[in-house]
Formats: structure tokens, sequence, C-alpha cells
């Protein structure tokens, strides 16, 4: 994945969005009409909630001209795996190759005689921090070097740590004389449902994270040895299929998505660099102060019942949250363990949020958002951009808007800089009200090992750390 930041000549303007919103939607309106015609009769697919607009036909336009360009180039490692290539269209859904226990190579793969595998002990504080310098120095950065993710070691734990996670898959590549750690991937068990053109697929999958090479190693094909190694070892577990997230286009996505920001800190998100004032407040005598009042909040959340989730809510949130991610065509089955692990809420790390009825005393909605800084590189006055990312939410008396502003509410008042989000679930339908631009870089989702046609943004249920 790539840091995300503000994209700078594109910024979506919500004014000028607003004003340009009924042409665009009277003409897809108008080809979705058609399109459902013909669904109707296996219509196990997600409807699109919102129109696209005009800037998500571009980007799809841009993405079929990259996607021409990167299918030319060789790719010497992934031309041996099983994905689809960049310029081949799915035929199936299912898994590409299929392999027997007894195929899978019972020895860790060879590194170059200077290096070892290394498994981390989570629970080890010297080597979690050890972790953290090596991503915090050599993690994804955006595109012009200004950030650099920095998950702190609370989040790696619980990035790391979900219910049947395994210490095998927490894999590092260390200097055999003096013990750094040079590199790192991993993997945590997760379940799947799959819902594509009237097939639904249970999926136990892995999901792929933190793969990081040292600056000082780049482009000596370490990283296709920590892919390989990851894959024997999940395989040695009886499981297939792996989801991923990159910034990078390599074969094939699934989907590629979108980062958007919601300005929560404007003055400092303009001093470091990350967004830049909005065009048509540059002609007023103090622009910046126009800046924060279009980007103020209410100082408290609005809807009535508002408050943070408890360990009693979680049958009620996890029901509701199932029956929810049911309208994508891929998403996530938590257990209740799982569900405890993911969403209970963690100082400084995952947040989660409940309306709860004030007549019924029932839960009507449920969001979520966790905290990933970002170091800032090479600025004097700041040091870390602190950003929370929504992560999963179901709503149903309250609209998506209005739950997603309480969040934004409460994460200003936890002194976030900035509120991120993917075009994914339901979010398209947040970025004109509540004020989000478009950031500058695509994220694109993979399945390892599983054919399955290309899916929409508006269709992906599934939101990765
Ligand atoms: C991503 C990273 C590990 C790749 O390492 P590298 O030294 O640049 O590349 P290597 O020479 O080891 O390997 C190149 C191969 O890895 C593939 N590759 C590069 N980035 C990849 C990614 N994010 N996921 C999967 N494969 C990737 C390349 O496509 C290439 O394979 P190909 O020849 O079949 O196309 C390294 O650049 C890095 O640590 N970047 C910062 C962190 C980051 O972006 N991590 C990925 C998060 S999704």
């Amino acid at each position: 994945m790539s840091t995300p930041k503000e994209k700078v000549e594109q910024q979506v303007d919500s004014n000028q969005q607003e004003s340009q919103e009924p042409t665009v939607e009277k003409q897809s309106k108008g080809k979705e009409k058609k399109k459902k015609k013909k669904k109707k009769k296996k219509n196990t697919e997600v409807t699109p909630i919102v129109q696209p607009s005009q800037e998500t036909l571009q980007l799809a336009k841009l993405n079929e001209e990259q996607l021409k360009e990167e299918a030319k180039k060789p790719r010497l490692f992934w031309d041996t795996q099983p994905v689809l290539k960049l310029s081949e269209e799915a035929k199936k859904i299912g898994p590409i190759e299929v392999k027997k226990l007894e195929d899978v190579r019972k020895e860790p793969y060879d590194l170059h005689p200077e290096f070892e595998w290394y498994e981390i002990d989570q629970a080890n504080d010297e080597e979690m921090q050890e972790i953290y310098t090596l991503l915090e120095q050599n993690y994804v950065e955006d595109d012009d070097a200004m950030f650099r993710f920095a998950y702190p070691i609370e989040f790696l734990r619980w990035a790391l740590t979900p219910p049947n996670w395994k210490k095998v898959w927490h894999l590092a590549v260390r200097t055999k004389k003096t013990k750094k750690f040079v590199a790192f991937i991993s993997a945590i068990p997760g379940k799947f449902e799959l819902r594509k053109a009237g097939v639904v697929k249970q999926l136990n999958m892995v999901e792929i994270n933190f793969l990081c090479v040292h600056k000082k190693l780049r482009s000596k094909r370490l990283a296709p040895q920590l892919i390989r190694e990851i894959t024997r070892r999940v395989n040695l577990t009886d499981c297939w299929q792996a989801i991923y997230t990159a910034g990078v286009l390599i074969p094939k996505p699934i989907s590629t998505t979108r980062y958007y920001h919601r300005s929560l800190n404007p003055s400092k998100l303009i001093a470091i660099g990350f967004s830049r004032i909005p065009k048509r407040f540059e002609r007023f005598k103090n622009p910046l102060e126009m800046t924060e009042r279009y980007y103020k909040l209410p100082d408290t959340p609005q809807i009535p019942g508002f408050r943070e989730m408890k360990k009693s809510d979680v049958g009620q949130v996890l029901n509701q949250l199932q029956k929810f991610l049911r309208q994508f065509s891929i998403a996530p089955q938590f257990t209740k363990q799982e569900f405890i692990h993911w969403f209970l809420p963690r100082d400084g790390v995952i947040n989660s949020y409940v309306v709860e009825d004030p007549e019924t005393k029932k839960i009507t909605e449920f969001g979520s958002f966790y905290t990933l800084p970002s170091t800032i590189i090479g600025d004097t006055k700041y040091k870390l951009l602190k950003a929370a990312y929504l992560f999963y939410y179901f709503y149903t008396k309250h609209s998506v808007v209005d739950l997603v502003r309480d969040l934004l509410i409460v994460a200003k008042q936890k002194d976030f800089d900035v509120f991120n989000c993917l075009d994914i679930l339901h979010n398209q339908q947040l970025f004109t009200e509540l004020k989000f631009g478009i950031g500058d870089g695509n994220l694109h989702y993979y399945l390892y090992n599983y054919e399955c046609p290309t899916l929409r943004p508006e269709e992906m249920g599934v939101v990765m750390l």
C-alpha cells in the first residue's frame, strides 16, 4: 500500500462537486437503469449505492491505461505464481491451482548465506521495538517521500495476534552476524465470504501484511523470497489462498481503490504539505482561517445515544455487522472472539462506537476507526501525522453520513489531524457531504491463488490494516 496523502491538483472541492453532481448523476443513472434490468434475474451482486462521479469514471479510465502499460513489463517472480496476468480476465471463480500438503516443501527456502529466517516473539518488547524501528524507517512512504507509516508497537501486536495467530507467520530476516532485522512479512488467519455472479464461496485465507525490506537491500529479489517462504508456511497448514493490498500494480488486482481524506486539523496538514488551501479560499484575506472554518465540526457527537462500544454490546453488534457485510462481494466473517479482538476499544489503537437507541435501548449503528500515525519526514516542527482510518461499520436507523460525522467529531476530540478511508463499503456516500478530498494514490486489493472477476471499489467489504 502507499501512505496516503491528499492529491494536489484534483482535490475534491465539495462546493464545486455539488454543482457538478446533478449532470453526472443524470447521465449515469440512465446507464444504471439499463444495467439493473439486465441483472435482475441473478441479482446477488451489490447494487451501487451512489452513482459513479465524474472523478470515479476518470479514475477507472486511468487505471485501465495503467493496467495496459504495466501488462507489458516482465514479471520474473509473479509469472511463476498462481495469479492472473495483468492482461488476463478471470474465466471462473475458484482456485487457480490445487495442491496437496505432500507437495509442499518441508524445509525453509534458502537465503543468502549472510542472512537467516527468524520468527519474532510478539511478547518480547525488545524484538517488537526492533520490528517497529525496521518498519518506521523502511516501510511504506508516499510517492514524494514526505510521510512514512509508523505503526506503534501496540498496534503491531494487535494486528499480528487475532485468534489462531501463529508465531511461524511472523517472519523476519536478520543478519547472522549482528542479528539485526532487515526484512519482515506476516500472515494472520481469517474467514471471508465471496459473492459474485450468483456464486457464494467461503474462503479460509490469510491476510498478508507488513512486507518490508530494508532500504539498503532493495532490488535484490528479497521480497520474492519472503513471499515464497510465507506461502510455504501457510500452505503447510492446508491453507491455499491469501488476501493482500499494495500501492504498486502487480498481477492482478481484484479491485483498485482510492484513499480519501477528511481534514481535522487543516493548519497542520497544510503546514506539513499533506494538503493545500482549497483554491476558492485563496482570494480571501485570510485563506487559512476560511479553511479552518470550512472544516469545523460540532464539538460533540450529534446522534442521541452515540457512545463507546462495550463488551456487553458484542453479540448485537456482531450480528448486525455480519448482515451488513453480506451485501458486498467480498467481506470477512468474524467469530465472536475475532470480533472482540478487532473491535473492543484499545487506547491509541482501535476506537469503536455504537448508537444505542434511547427508546428501545437497541444498538442501531456501529462504527470504528483505527489509529495509524505517519512520520513526517524532514519537518522540523511536526514529527508525527496523527491519522484515523475508518474501519468497519453498519447503520440501520441513521444515515452513514450522520454516523461517520460523529466518528469525525470524536476523532477531532482525540486530536487526530486527518480521517482517512477508501472508496469501498458505502464510503462513497460520505465524500461530498463530509468534505473528504481525494488521495494521490491507488490501493490495489489482491487474492493469491484465486480467480475472480474484477470488483468495483463499492463491492469491496474488506478493510485491511
Ligand atoms: C515492497 C518491497 C518489500 C519490495 O522489495 P524490493 O527490494 O523493492 O523488490 P525485490 O527486488 O526484492 O523484488 C521485486 C519483486 O517483488 C515484487 N513486489 C514489489 N513490491 C511488492 C509488493 N508490495 N507486493 C508484492 N510483490 C511486490 C515486484 O513486482 C517484483 O516481482 P516481479 O519481478 O515479478 O514484478 C520494498 O520495496 C519495500 O519494503 N517497500 C516499502 C514497504 C512497502 O511498500 N511494502 C509493501 C506494502 S504492500
